[in-house]
């Protein structure tokens, strides 16, 4: 059976992120018929209308990984109350040129961490927004809002024994979905 593929997107480019080692945790409690890639979002220009029909390599890379895939997991950090700019950046991108929306159709799951004590919903509520409005049908239920602390993860890098339920039960929703919305 093909494997169900899934572009993952992390929000933050920094290097010892937490939303970074929170996607790297996630796809370890998938199933071994899903496949992650997660998909490089560092290196694209900055979004600019006049470029739309010549569009970068980058950018024609991402949008080809977006083409290839199931479905979409985003893992984002809230800045000041909404998405970082890398992340809008990159679904700019793909959503262009105008009638070639790679995102269509991909159903999603949204998720974030953060050190403050709402844990990302604002910046998930305005993802919400923005995929809505991309035709990306998103995961509703369980909502996610993580607010990192030290026993969240593992020495190893997997969910600590106190989450991982929880985010085992969001995953299994998560596929779910995904395959509602593949079949
Ligand atoms: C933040 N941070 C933050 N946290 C939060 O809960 N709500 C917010 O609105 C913001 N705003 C914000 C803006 C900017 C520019 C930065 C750099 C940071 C803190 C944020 O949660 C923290 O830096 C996380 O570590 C970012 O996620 P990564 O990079 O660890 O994945």
């Amino acid at each position: 059976m093909s494997n169900t593929k899934i572009a993952v997107l992390v929000g933050s480019l920094r290097r010892e992120s937490f939303n970074g080692k929170l996607a790297n945790a996630l796809i370890k409690l998938g199933p071994s018929d899903f496949a992650f890639n997660t998909v490089q979002i560092g290196d694209l220009p900055l979004y600019n209308q006049d470029d739309d029909e010549n569009q970068a390599p980058e950018v024609r890379r991402l949008k080809a990984e977006i083409a290839d895939a199931d479905g979409l997991l985003f893992v984002t950090p809230e800045y000041n109350r909404s998405i970082p700019g890398v992340l809008k950046n990159a679904i700019d991108h793909a959503s262009r040129p105008y009638g070639q929306n790679a995102w269509a159709g991909k159903p999603a799951g949204v998720i974030g961490i953060s050190i403050g004590a709402i844990g990302t919903a604002l910046a998930q509520q305005h993802l919400r927004n923005v995929l809505a409005y991309l035709d990306v049908p998103t995961l509703g239920q369980p909502e996610a809002f993580l607010q990192m602390k030290d026993e969240l993860f593992e020495p190893d890098g997997s969910i600590g024994q106190a989450s991982r339920q929880f985010l085992q039960g969001w995953m299994d929703r998560y596929v779910a979905w995904v395959k509602k919305h593949a079949a």
